[in-house]
């Protein structure tokens, strides 16, 4: 069975081809309408189990028309309405689902319930996103990038701010995609130091600094995320929002990076926060694009899931 997990359990070739997939079946429907099904059904007959254990509106509505569009079907599940709520196994629910569904799409907390979910269902497992990772949103990042900038390969992408799950996907795609990934975080939230080990011994090109404007200097792509992710606690709320003011991506900052640098931000977005409203509203701004080639390059990464299951 073939799962999407993470960018890094995935070949190099088989991430540019789901780029270059997701590329031409937008490009197929580019007059359509976005109810409309693509000329090829590829996934009649199939219906997908879309698993939300936290809020989602870009991956669960992406997701969900994707499927359509492709000629499938699915259905979004929402945990407290299984019996997970009441303290069924995700295991015992993977086995169940399986025996309905043909796909499942899971955004959870912790990566161990993914690979609980993976290890244990008999269909193709999507990682919709948990605290560690968010591969399908660096996998729309990167077809965005390579759309207006061409091959993302050797060009200089800074991340600016907390260190969190989407972040680790940039790390892990610098491996994959053979660009140079400069994180400028402070220290209390840089990314753990046995995920930049691991890049640096795959030859990686991935640095981490202290200021800001170190990161984005000469930088091609800057891209920054919430200061507060979902699974961080109320506790540490205040303070990290206070150490990470002085990363908050403005028009002074992207001033540093090339003149023609671009600026993303998987959303949801906090204005004035980690973002100022001029940059992500402003014209090197393509959040908008981001957020629509979630929709094709997942649809990529399902037909590759079913392709590769055989
Ligand atoms: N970027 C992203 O995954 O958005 P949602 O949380 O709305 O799905
Ligand atoms: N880092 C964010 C991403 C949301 C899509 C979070 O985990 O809340």
């Amino acid at each position: 069975m073939k799962n999407f997990l993470d960018i890094n359990k995935v070949s190099k070739s088989s991430l540019k081809s789901i780029i270059e997939d997701a590329n031409a079946m937008k490009k197929g429907r580019a007059e359509f309408l976005n109810g409309a099904p693509d000329r090829q059904g590829f996934m009649e007959n199939f219906i997908v189990g879309l698993l939300f254990e936290k809020p989602s509106t870009r991956t669960r509505v992406s997701f969900d028309v994707g499927i359509r569009q492709m000629g499938g079907k699915s259905m979004i599940l929402s945990s407290h309405d299984l019996q997970l709520q009441n303290g069924e196994s995700l295991s015992d629910t993977a086995k169940i689902l399986s025996l309905y569904l043909d796909m499942l799409v899971i955004r959870t907390s912790d990566e161990s319930k993914l690979l609980e979910l993976a290890s244990n269902a008999t269909v193709p497992v999507i990682n919709g996103l948990t605290n560690q990772s968010h591969p399908c949103q660096v996998m729309a990042d990167i077809m965005t990038f390579e759309e207006l900038k061409g091959d993302i390969k050797q060009k200089k992408v800074a991340w600016v701010g907390d260190a969190n799950n989407v972040c680790t996907s940039y790390v892990q795609a610098a491996v994959q995609f053979d660009f140079t990934l400069i994180i400028g975080s402070p220290f209390q939230f840089a990314p753990d130091q046995d995920l930049l080990d691991w890049a640096k011994k795959l030859g990686a090109s991935v640095k981490v600094v202290s200021d800001p404007n170190e990161a984005v200097e000469n930088a091609d792509l800057v891209v920054t995320d919430t200061h507060l992710s979902m699974h961080n606690s109320d506790l540490d709320v205040n303070s990290k929002l206070k150490i990470l003011r002085s990363f908050q991506v403005n028009q002074e900052l992207m001033n540093k990076a090339k003149q023609d640098a671009i600026f993303m931000h998987c959303l949801p977005a906090h204005r004035d926060v980690e973002v100022s409203g001029d940059v992500i509203d402003g014209p090197q701004s393509v959040i908008l694009g981001e957020a629509s080639n979630r929709l094709h390059v997942q649809k990529a990464i399902m037909k590759w899931c079913i392709r590769e299951s055989g």
